[in-house]
């Protein structure tokens, strides 16, 4: 199966537009934004967990990164609230499942093997840092070699200037409105914009992004 596979295609998609598709586990939904394979996938996906849900135990062959969007996420290592950033690296393995349901933002098999930090961030715990431009404000997850991944957060009126994407960019648009010079982008828009591509983003009202770039060459 492949789902927008190709890297140098720039996409945008309104998340909230896309059917929940079953997993192979009761309960447990995903909307699927790239795909690379079928069961075992390059993948990033949003994926629903109804109240008392799991997964079966399995292990991450390529990694896992998530973040969780809504409600907590659990597995034998903890809770993970809405906020929560988790990076399971290569060879890990865990058993997941939602008490009283959860809705996370998934990536999987795009993980350098040697990037082996476990990760768990509460963003909602952590202090924001100030971003390059007045109004804008930056909390670092995590990076490895080109790959680098935050969250900005943009005051209402706060405008970027103009840049290049070395190694593409790809952004979650958590709360309120991104937008640039192509569009305008709402809660639940995923974007990925191609290695080489320009953009001027600015935000009117204001948002909270999860932004990585560098991973797309
Ligand atoms: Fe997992
Ligand atoms: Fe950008």
């Amino acid at each position: 199966m492949k789902i927008n596979a190709d890297f140098n295609e720039r996409v945008v998609l309104s998340t909230q537009e896309l059917p929940w598709q079953d997993s192979p586990m009761p309960g447990v939904q995903r909307r699927m934004l790239d795909r690379d394979g079928d069961e075992v996938a390059r993948a990033t996906s949003l994926v629903k967990y109804a109240p008392g849900s799991s997964f079966s135990a399995h292990t991450h062959g390529g990694g896992e990164e998530f973040f969780v969007l809504e409600g907590t996420f659990s597995d034998e290592q903890g809770d993970y609230g809405a906020g929560t950033y988790v990076r399971n690296p290569v060879g890990s393995s865990h058993t997941p499942f939602s008490k009283t349901g959860a809705t996370i933002f998934v990536k999987l098999w795009q993980m350098d093997p040697e990037d082996d930090k476990q990760v768990t961030h509460d963003t909602s715990k952590t202090h924001w840092f100030p971003g390059l431009v007045k109004g804008l404000s930056v909390l670092p997850l995590h990076n490895h070699g080109t790959e680098n991944v935050a969250l900005v957060k943009w005051e209402p009126g706060t405008k970027f200037q103009t840049h290049k994407h070395w190694g593409g960019e790809e952004i979650f648009v958590i709360e309120g409105t991104f937008a640039d010079e192509q569009g305008v982008y709402p809660q639940g828009t995923w974007l990925r914009n191609p290695s080489g591509s320009i953009h001027t983003p600015f935000s009117e009202e204001g948002c909270t992004i999860y932004v990585k770039t560098g991973h797309l060459s």
